[in-house]
Parts: structure tokens; C-alpha cells; sequence
């Protein structure tokens, strides 16, 4: 077969299978390069550079060079890409031209990228000068090419100097290579806690409690914290008063939260009624005025699940709109709640907050059965004879079993009749609550306490204790 044959060949797409691109990068670079030089269909090079695959050290990849300058911005970022894989620093003119002329930002990025792939020296004050880039995704590219380097002094000061980079990314890639961050010093191991308050429930309010309760304590905390001034067992002199109360409280969990772990927060819009005719009632997003105060004290945003309820057991707001059906007076009934899913900040991955468990546990935590693989979780709302905001159970079961592993310890600080305590001791996990209403405590006696295998020797007894209790057992530490 003479040369144009085979270019002819290469034209047709369907001949252009992979044993014979595999043969073609091999033996002929001329006849690749050729083609694409050739080529005017945009299609056809997509397809070639698409299949390209490994490239041989041996492959001249000047062919390449012309794609930088095409039109279509496929073919120039596969382009790149393929001059990437050759991981020579002859290419660093092109790609450096690239990143300073090229429209599209996924070029310019995957032209660091593949600068970062040279592994060459060469690189190195190209690398250095692109720290600056104002593309966060381009800095990050840039900092995994220098991070070859980083036991060199230049590099390893540059990296240092950009720990306060104004993009959340990139400080967390300096403080988890250069070890400055967050890492937690706890005294005690990830899967241990402090006994007195294994199984404690204290009668008492929950910033002077949690006073009391060291660093790195806590697995996981799910709440539900009062609903400013919607019911009458909380009263707030303002909305910011309500928020700068949740936002202490959350700090102080933050703090006895162990690394890398989860606090699950339910709340959502409420509505305060108007005074009279003549006024109008407010609404207060809860969960959207809440949040910048957690993202500011250090926990992680990681997910936003709604808690659906059927339509019947919500409160309706529609009936003047049924009637008069006039648009601006349109209410919709409230089905939904958030449970806001955060993690306190850390440079691992959850994968070492699982290594810090024995292969037992961690085999007995699995979630074998169905679980819910959407962010709507539809469960019906539970009604109590004494409390009037509960979890239901199902609700609890879900945090509990998708959050922690078995012999956590598990934390509600605003515990209410105890429901998360209650699904906690029937998952095998352990539970610390507070409450500060005694009728509420009693009420989690009850719940905690009925059916309960009382000679079970795994089990750690519940114990219910009053502020001035709890502050000995704290000063003894061992009780
Ligand atoms: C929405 S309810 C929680 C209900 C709970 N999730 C359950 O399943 O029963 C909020 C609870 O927080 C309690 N509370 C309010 N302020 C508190 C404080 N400063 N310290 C401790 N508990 C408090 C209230 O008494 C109320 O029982």
C-alpha cells in the first residue's frame, strides 16, 4: 500500500478503528501528522484525537502544534491534551502561549496541566509566575506541577506564601501539604470519648453544659433547635438575638466535634402571625440566615437534604387563594424541612475518618438494607403527648445510621423528649443530650428508659442529671 492509499484510508472514519491507530502512532507518525494536516473536517480530528490513548516517548508531537490554533475549542483542548501526554518540556513555549492567548478557560487549564506533567525544572518559573493566575482551577493546576518539587526552597517558600490565597481550594491544598492547618490534637483516639457522658442526659442550658465537655468529644450532632419565637418554649427579644444564640451554641459544637465529622441541622423558613388585621405576618428563612454563621465558624457545607411531609399534615395557606385565586396573595402549604449537612473542617478525607475504625465496626455499620439515595426524604411528622416539635423516629434512624458507626457518640442539644437518644441506643451507638425544660427531661426519661433490657451488660445505663451533678461528674472526669 503506497503513502497516499494509506492517507486516503485514515479518511474514513470507519477504518480509523483502534488497532489501527495504535499502528499508525508507532510506525508513521509522518502519515498521523500528514492527515491532520490535511484534515479540514473538524469531526474526523475529534475522533482521531479522542482515540489517540497512550502516546509512545518516541511520537513527534509537532503535529499537534497547528491544532493550538484551531477554531473549534474541542479540538485545541484535545490538542493539549495529547501534548500532556508526551510530558516533555519542548512543548512549554506552545502551552505557555496557550495559556496567555487561549479564549477558553479549559484550555488554558489543561495547558498548565500538562506544563505541571513535565515534571522538568524547566518548568519551574513558568510554573511559579502562574500562581498569580486569577483562575483558582488554573493555580490549583500550577501548585500539583510545583508540589513535584517541594522539597526545593524556592518552590516550597512560594507555596508556603500563597497559604492565605484568597480561594478556600487552593488554602487547603497548602495547609494539607504543608501540614499548618487544622489538624486536630485531640488526647483521646477518633473512636473514643470522654465516659461521663456516655449515655448522659443533663437537665441544664446547653452553652454552660457543653462548658464542660473537652475538644474532639462528640461523633455526630443532629438537632433541631427552637424555632425562634413559633413556639411559646423559647422567647427571643429579636431575630438576631435567636441567630447570635444558635450561633454560639453551634461554635461550641464545632468545638467538641471530632475531626472530619458531621452535624446535621434541621430547621426551616417559620412564620411569626400578624399582630392584628391591619399588620402583616412575617416569615424568617431560618436555614439561608443561619448558614454564613456556620460557614464563618469553620464547618464544611456537605449537603442539603429536604424532609418531605404529606400535605395533609401541615398547616393550609391556601384557602384565600382557593377562593379569590388573585396572583401576589399566593401561598403555598409548607411540606418541607431542612436537614443542612455540614462537617467540621479538616485536611483528610472521609475515607482516614473510616480508617480509624476496626474492620468489625465498620463491617457492622454497613447500611445493607434499601436506603434513600435521594436528597428528598419523604417520612410523615410525629406528634407527642407533651412535646410539640418532635422528630419522627425514621428521621433519626436515617442521620444515625448514614452518619456514624456503631459505638459513636451521638449528640442533640436541644433533645426535646430525646428522640435521637432513642434511635441511637437501638442502632448501637451511645448518646449525650440536654434540654433545658424538666417536663422535656421527664419526658426523655420515659422514652429512654421503657423497654429497655436493663440487665443488658453491653448497655450503659442512661443517666439523668441535673447541672450541678453534671458539673462534678465533669471536675472528676472518670464518673
Ligand atoms: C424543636 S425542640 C427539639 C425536639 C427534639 N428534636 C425531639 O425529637 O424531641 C427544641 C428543644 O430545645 C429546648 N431548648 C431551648 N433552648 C434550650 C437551651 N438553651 N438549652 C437546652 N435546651 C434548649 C427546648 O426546650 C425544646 O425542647
Amino acid at each position: 500500500m503506497n503513502n497516499e492509499s494509506n492517507i486516503l484510508l485514515l479518511e474514513d472514519m470507519t477504518t480509523l478503528t483502534k488497532e489501527r491507530i495504535e499502528k499508525l502512532k508507532k510506525d508513521n507518525n509522518g502519515e498521523l501528522s500528514e492527515f491532520i494536516q490535511r484534515q479540514r473536517d473538524s469531526k474526523k480530528i475529534v475522533f482521531l484525537l479522542e482515540r489517540i490513548g497512550y502516546l509512545p516517548s518516541n511520537f513527534n508531537g509537532k503535529c499537534l502544534i497547528p491544532l493550538l490554533q484551531n477554531h473549534n475549542d474541542n479540538i485545541r483542548l484535545l490538542a493539549v491534551k495529547n501534548i500532556g501526554k508526551l510530558c516533555s518540556d519542548s512543548y512549554l513555549e506552545a502551552l505557555l502561549k496557550v495559556l496567555k492567548q487561549d479564549r477558553d478557560s479549559m484550555v488554558r487549564r489543561e495547558a498548565v496541566s500538562a506544563i505541571g506533567r513535565m515534571r522538568s525544572r524547566k518548568a519551574i518559573p513558568t510554573l511559579l509566575d502562574i500562581l498569580t493566575n486569577r483562575d483558582p482551577k488554573i493555580v490549583m493546576q500550577a501548585i500539583r506541577g510545583l508540589l513535584v518539587f517541594k522539597t526545593d526552597p524556592t518552590v516550597r517558600k512560594k507555596l508556603i506564601d500563597i497559604a492565605e490565597h484568597k480561594n478556600e481550594m487552593v488554602q487547603s491544598i497548602i495547609r494539607k501539604e504543608f501540614n499548618n492547618g487544622h489538624a486536630s490534637v485531640s488526647t483521646l483516639k477518633h473512636t473514643e470519648y470522654p465516659d461521663f457522658i456516655n449515655n448522659v442526659v443533663v437537665h441544664g442550658e446547653v452553652r454552660e453544659v457543653l462548658k464542660h465537655v473537652p475538644d474532639d468529644s462528640i461523633h455526630l450532632t443532629f438537632t433541631s433547635p427552637p424555632y425562634y419565637n413559633a413556639r411559646d418554649y423559647s422567647i427571643y427579644q429579636s431575630y438576631k438575638d435567636y441567630l447570635e444564640f444558635l450561633a454560639s451554641v453551634f461554635k461550641e459544637v464545632y468545638r467538641v466535634t471530632k475531626e472530619g465529622r458531621f452535624f446535621v441541622l434541621n430547621t426551616s423558613p417559620i412564620i411569626i402571625p400578624r399582630a392584628g388585621r391591619q399588620y402583616s405576618s412575617k416569615r424568617y428563612p431560618i436555614p439561608f440566615d443561619i448558614h454564613p454563621y456556620l460557614i464563618e465558624m469553620g464547618w464544611e457545607f456537605i449537603d442539603d437534604i429536604i424532609w418531605l411531609k404529606p400535605e395533609a399534615s401541615v398547616k393550609n395557606r391556601n384557602a384565600g387563594f382557593l377562593q379569590h385565586r388573585k396572583p401576589l396573595a399566593y401561598k403555598p402549604n409548607s411540606i418541607t424541612e431542612m436537614l443542612m449537612v455540614y462537617r467540621k473542617k479538616t485536611d483528610n478525607l472521609i475515607d482516614w475518618n473510616i480508617r480509624q475504625y476496626p474492620y468489625k465496626i465498620i463491617n457492622k455499620s454497613k447500611v445493607n438494607e434499601n436506603y434513600e439515595t435521594t436528597n428528598v426524604w419523604k417520612i410523615d411528622p410525629t406528634f407527642d403527648k407533651i412535646h410539640t416539635a418532635v422528630f419522627p423516629i425514621e428521621l433519626c434512624n436515617r442521620v444515625v445510621k448514614y452518619y456514624s458507626y456503631e459505638g459513636d457518640l451521638v449528640f442533640d442539644p436541644f433533645a426535646g423528649r430525646g428522640t435521637l437518644g432513642k434511635a441511637a441506643m437501638n442502632l448501637n451507638r451511645h448518646f449525650f443530650l440536654t434540654e433545658i425544660n424538666e417536663t422535656y427531661v421527664n419526658r426523655i426519661k420515659e422514652e429512654l428508659t421503657k423497654n429497655r433490657d436493663i440487665f443488658s451488660t453491653n448497655f450503659k445505663q442512661p443517666r439523668f442529671v441535673n447541672m450541678a451533678t453534671f458539673t462534678t461528674m465533669a471536675k472528676a472526669k472518670n464518673i
